[in-house]
């Protein structure tokens, strides 16, 4: 068959400006408003695209307003401002606070970020905010506005990660009855309360919070006052503005950062969010990995909620776990955002480098990304089904509970290696002659060891299996009773 020719057009096209826009230097641009007393000309077109952060840091507007109405409030009490000025400024701020709330606020790139976008909004409408940026310098206002993010951050996922361990409490109490098997090496281990697996994540989700409590009192420590790198003559007072800005410890006193170069340069606490952010996916993708498991045909322990799955566009009867497996998908994107800190800040001179920009990038992910997963979890985990029957049937396998058979041999003065030795041999008699743990002869079992006596298959009863786990931390139901009433306290 002869081909026909083919013309290859393209159906799409990217929209971008030009290279030549971006690169024309002229006519010159006027200098940059804030710093631009020694340069000749503006940037380049393709320069402010390249070096805005406006378009990702105006979520720090409340704090960078904050920070600056601490700042204001302090240089009026040291007498750097007039009671006139500070007030005119401070309800300047209120104003373009609430302008940005309501969506009104004209972003410009070109004044590259949230800083200096509310900077200039403010001298535009008073003339004393000329007078704010004294013995202050966008380097340790970042700083501060971020360790002010970073205490509000931890507090939100805190508290998402707390509501994601409340429907699963809820889910735990609710099958207080309902046993599973316990797995190592995804092989059917030892019979556990289902509630003894959801305390697990508990636990985690537990040490998740308490991480991020750790990142919130690291963060809080005002680096305001440090200027760019080394401070300044004039006369401030770092604790007063600190302690407008909530940095004090339980006592009330400010804290405050100890070394102005380290002060603008350090990034410690974002890599600890993130480090934390990275954690909780972590935890929740092993999570969202059982719940897969779980719900699949093999398993069936489980039904995950329609409203959280998805079908297949091809195969009618596919219900596909896919919040789950987002779950475990933005784990990945969690760690590499850790990945990005560590790499941004390795062998980074002291202090302040513009690279340190894209340290908030990651950061909000981290943040944006965890709140999101925590949901989920929470959503998905809230309209589970358990199948009871299916864990009924999976946990009634006899051989579960042939660690128990090797302590029953224990209890009767046989060595634990020669016990486990024993019991390992009856598997095998069980395997071979494909009859249950439970009902083999108890003279077959004699041959094998002497200490076996009538009584050996009360083993057996799951009930009584767990009733003897009575340590602290195991399956038994006295503990689990203890970790509900615990749990009930700690989530309350
Ligand atoms: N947008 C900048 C950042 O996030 C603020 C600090 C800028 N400091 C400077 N010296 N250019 O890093």
């Amino acid at each position: 068959m002869k081909q026909s020719a083919v013309t290859c057009r393209p159906f799409f096209r990217i929209a971008h400006g030009s290279v030549a826009d971006s690169l024309s230097y002229m006519p010159k641009k006027p200098a940059q408003a804030t710093w631009g007393g020694r340069f000749a000309a503006g940037p380049a077109a393709l320069m402010l695209r390249f070096s805005e952060s406006v378009s990702f840091d105006r979520r720090l507007a409340p704090f960078d307003i904050a920070g600056s109405q601490a700042h204001a409030a302090m240089l009026a009490h040291v007498g750097l401002l007039t009671t006139r000025e500070h007030a005119a400024i401070h309800a300047g701020l209120d104003t373009i606070l609430a302008q940005i709330n309501a969506g009104k606020f004209q972003w410009d790139t070109a004044l590259e970020d949230v800083h200096m976008n509310i900077e200039r909004a403010l001298t535009q409408r008073v003339p004393a905010a000329a007078k704010l940026h004294t013995a202050r310098s966008r380097n340790d206002q970042v700083a501060t506005d971020m360790r002010l993010w970073f205490k509000h951050a931890c507090a939100i996922l805190g508290e998402k990660i707390r509501t994601a361990q409340r429907a699963l409490f809820v889910v735990a109490e609710a099958h207080c009855a309902v046993y599973i098997p316990g797995y190592t090496h995804l092989q059917r281990a030892q019979p556990v309360p289902l509630a003894h697996h959801f305390f697990a994540w508990l636990e985690m989700l537990q040490r998740d919070c308490d991480r991020l409590a750790v990142v919130a009192a690291h963060a809080n420590v005002c680096p305001l006052g440090s200027g760019a790198i080394a401070g300044t003559t004039l006369p401030i007072d770092r604790e007063f503005s600190a302690r407008l800005l909530g940095f004090v410890d339980a006592k009330g006193r400010p804290q405050l950062t100890q070394n102005s170069m380290d002060a603008v340069a350090d990034r410690d606490v974002y890599v600890e969010f993130a480090a934390a952010c990275a954690l909780v996916g972590t935890h929740l993708s092993r999570m969202a990995e059982d719940l897969i498991l779980w719900s699949s045909t093999v398993f069936g322990f489980v039904e995950l909620p329609d409203a959280f799955c998805t079908g297949s566009s091809l195969m009618p009867q596919k219900k596909n776990p896919d919040s789950c497996e987002l779950l475990r998908g933005k784990s990945a994107r969690l760690q590499g955002n850790l990945q990005t800190l560590l790499t941004l800040t390795k062998g980074l001179p002291l202090t302040y480098n513009r690279d340190l920009q894209e340290d908030k990038p990651p950061v909000f992910d981290s943040f944006d990304q965890s709140t999101l997963c925590a949901d989920v979890l929470a959503g998905t985990v809230a309209g589970l089904t358990v199948n009871s029957k299916r864990c009924a049937a999976a946990v009634a396998d006899p051989a579960l509970l042939a660690t128990d058979l090797a302590d029953y041999l224990v209890t009767r003065g046989v060595a634990f290696r020669d016990a486990h030795h024993a019991v390992g041999a009856v598997v095998k008699l069980a395997e071979k002659s494909a009859t249950p743990l439970n009902k083999l002869p108890l003279a077959e079992l004699k041959k094998i060891s002497a200490a076996f006596g009538p009584d050996w298959a009360n083993v057996f009863d799951l009930k009584r299996a767990l009733a003897s786990r009575t340590g602290t931390g195991m399956p038994g139901p006295a503990q689990i009773a203890r970790q509900f009433a615990r749990w009930r306290k700690l989530l309350k």
